[in-house]
């Protein structure tokens, strides 16, 4: 309500990047004064056992993560924790440092709850984000992998492989990011041909650097792509024994809009995020979910606004959830939010547990 009512109103009177970095900022530099960040955390997340979620072996207290790029270089992981999130994902790291587009490069679209990004993987490289992910940590953190600019599309195996070798010790688990619309030619690596390669790369060098434990492996998939080529990307899934698939990142349409058309073109290029692209990616968790079944972990995001969305998605087939836009419009109270709002739904539906509500939907139907 106070982020709301005074806090965002006045952080919005800014540009958007300036705005993360100062609220990023203050967020570590509060949460890391001394006595702040437990209590913060017991405040802000949830202490509800039946929100606990257990996905490729890892156990989650609460199923709502926070999605890629909004900490990219790993700089947040303990305030963000204190927010209550289950789980982190940071990057999209790449095997090099890389300063990504020319500002200004994120947009926000208040009428509408989204935002328009074109970074282009800012980010200061695997090796820089090592030295902070070594560190000791109470929070679950993804660590999210891209490919350099520079890197040809031809030798993206290796580039996805050698960030792997450099963080999969240090990971909970892998998201393999072939997704984001803004690298050039990256979303092309979704062909299953090109996915199969890289996926097998990065299987091979995250179990040669971290011999000791089977790091979990996720790919992220673009909500554009056609029915057909989520079908086989779930049966790529299948039959390489992955470990989720996270649907999804932004989309290049630019559908669901009430902003004025002609002001959302002169942003130009980029990903469009938050509550135009809900029914797209609830759309392909769907699609995904039929395919693979419980087999696979889905994990939801795009759109998720509030808990009624975590809901929806759960029961769509999600075991997690991740949430980016709409944390930028709820504020730092988000999690604890939507973990309220799950729990009431347990209330309401007398379903014993998160987990007993993932892939509801079906049993309803069938
Ligand atoms: C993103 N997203 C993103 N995804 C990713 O895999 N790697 C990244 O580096 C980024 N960077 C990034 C920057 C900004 C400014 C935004 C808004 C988004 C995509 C994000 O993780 C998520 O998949 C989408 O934004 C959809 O979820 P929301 O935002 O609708 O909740």
């Amino acid at each position: 309500m106070l982020y709301r009512v005074l806090i965002r109103p006045f952080l919005f009177l800014f540009d958007p990047e300036s705005v993360h970095r100062f609220a990023f900022a203050a967020l570590r530099f509060l949460m890391a004064i001394p006595g702040v960040a437990a209590p913060a955390r017991r405040v802000l997340g949830s202490d509800d056992p039946r929100l606990r979620v257990r996905a490729f072996g890892i156990d989650f207290p609460n199923p709502i993560g926070l999605a890629a790029g909004f900490d990219k270089d790993a700089e947040g992981i303990g305030a963000l924790g204190a927010l209550g999130f289950g789980a982190i994902e940071v990057g999209t790291l790449t095997s090099r440092a890389q300063p990504g587009n020319d500002r200004p490069r994120l947009f926000r679209l208040p009428a509408d709850s989204a935002l328009v990004n074109r970074m282009g993987f800012n980010n200061a490289g695997v090796d820089d984000a090592v030295a902070r992910l070594r560190r000791r940590r109470n929070t679950i953190v993804g660590v999210n992998i891209g490919k350099a600019k520079v890197t040809p599309l031809q030798e993206a195996p290796a580039d996805y492989a050698r960030c792997a070798t450099a963080v999969a010790p240090f990971a909970d688990y892998l998201a393999v990011n072939v997704s984001s619309p803004n690298t050039p030619g990256l979303r092309d690596l979704q062909s299953v041909e090109s996915l199969e390669t890289i996926l097998v790369a990065v299987r091979g060098a995250a179990d040669a650097a971290c011999p000791a434990r089977r790091v979990p492996l996720l790919v992220k998939i673009a909500p554009d792509l056609a029915d057909e080529d989520i079908d086989d990307i779930g049966d790529l899934a299948r039959r390489l024994g992955l470990d989720g698939i996270i649907a999804t990142n932004t989309t290049i349409a630019r559908t669901n809009l009430s902003t004025d058309v002609d002001a959302v073109a002169r942003l130009g290029a980029g990903g469009l995020s938050g509550a135009p692209l809900r029914e797209r990616s609830l759309e392909v968790l769907r699609r995904l979910r039929a395919r693979v079944g419980s087999h696979i972990v889905l994990v939801a995001a795009g759109g998720i606004m509030d808990s009624r969305d975590a809901w929806d998605r759960i029961r769509a087939g999600a075991s997690l959830v991740q949430v980016y836009t709409g944390f930028i419009y709820a504020g730092p109270a988000m999690v604890r939010g939507l973990c309220r709002g799950l729990s009431a739904e347990l209330d309401r539906t007398g379903v014993t547990s998160i987990t007993d509500a993932i892939g509801a939907d079906e049993v309803d139907q069938a």
